[in-house]
């Protein structure tokens, strides 16, 4: 039995993807705004719909830049969201808009959460990667600096789970992409698996080449995705549903 279904619809988030809801996570990488082309506008109003559209458990993951971020910060207040953390998606090449500043191949992603449930509440499947070294931290006291975050114990084996960094390398879509700031679906896999559940359901309200889609059914976790031109919307659900369709019985 197939697990979940998929689909791309074409339009405007704010109008087609509340109703779509309750979603388990939504991603969302809008236009950051950041450049005067015709395509780099900021979309205003998304922010409330998407916490309504949220269960109280879920979370929301957005791309942009720090400079995106600062601009809009009191909207994601406003709509009721905390920040929980970030991550620093690292390419290998990028934008050098400007020849008197850093090369720029980073992105962030900035996980929000409801204000009103406690973080402890969150799905939360932390990622880990393979390469711990051996030892024993044990933490008596929690740190002064770390507030609500309680003393910490573990042990670690050679070779073992070790917290995935929050800064993750993944060669970017250059060559292969359908879209001009397609982002890896590798790198939205290691998000989808934190902060959803298997078999939940993921909200993707830009979703440009649906390489969330892919992501989501690699994983197991049910997609929708909304993107305003109809043909990259078209292209994104043949891109899907070219995924192998992930399978219960593919698990035994
Ligand atoms: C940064 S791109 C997303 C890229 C995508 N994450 C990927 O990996 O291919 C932003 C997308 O949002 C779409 N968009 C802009 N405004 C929108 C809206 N109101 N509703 C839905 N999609 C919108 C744009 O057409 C664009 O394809």
């Amino acid at each position: 039995m197939t697990v979940f279904s998929e689909i791309v619809l074409a339009g405007d988030c704010r109008e087609l993807m509340p109703a779509r809801g309750p979603f388990n996570m939504i991603l969302a990488d809008p236009p950051y705004g950041d450049t005067s082309l015709a395509w780099d506008r900021r979309v205003g109003g998304w922010l409330p719909l998407a916490r309504a559209a949220l269960k109280p458990t879920g979370s929301l993951w957005v791309f942009g830049s720090l400079r995106c971020f600062m601009a809009t910060a009191d909207r994601f207040a406003d709509a009721g969201f905390q920040i929980a953390q970030e991550v620093i998606w690292e390419k290998q090449n990028g934008t050098g808009f400007h020849a008197d500043r850093f090369k720029r191949v980073h992105e962030l992603a900035v996980q929000f959460y409801p204000a009103e449930t406690p973080w402890r509440e969150i799905y939360n499947d932390v990622q880990t990667t393979p390469d711990a070294t051996a030892r024993t931290v044990r933490r008596k006291q929690r740190p002064p600096h770390t507030w609500r975050i309680d003393a910490g114990h573990y042990v670690s084996q050679d070779g073992g789970a070790r917290l995935m960094r929050s800064v993750i390398y993944v060669r970017n879509c250059h060559g292969r992409s359908i879209h001009p700031t397609e982002k890896p679906s590798a790198l939205l896999e290691i998000l989808i698996r934190t902060s959803c559940p298997e078999g939940g359901l993921v909200g993707d309200w830009f979703a440009g080449s649906g390489s969330a889609g892919e992501a989501c059914r690699l994983s197991g976790r049910r997609y929708i995705g909304c993107e305003i031109d109809p043909d990259m919307a078209e292209r994104a659900n043949a891109r899907i549903t070219s995924v192998l369709p992930f399978n219960d019985g593919d698990l035994s």
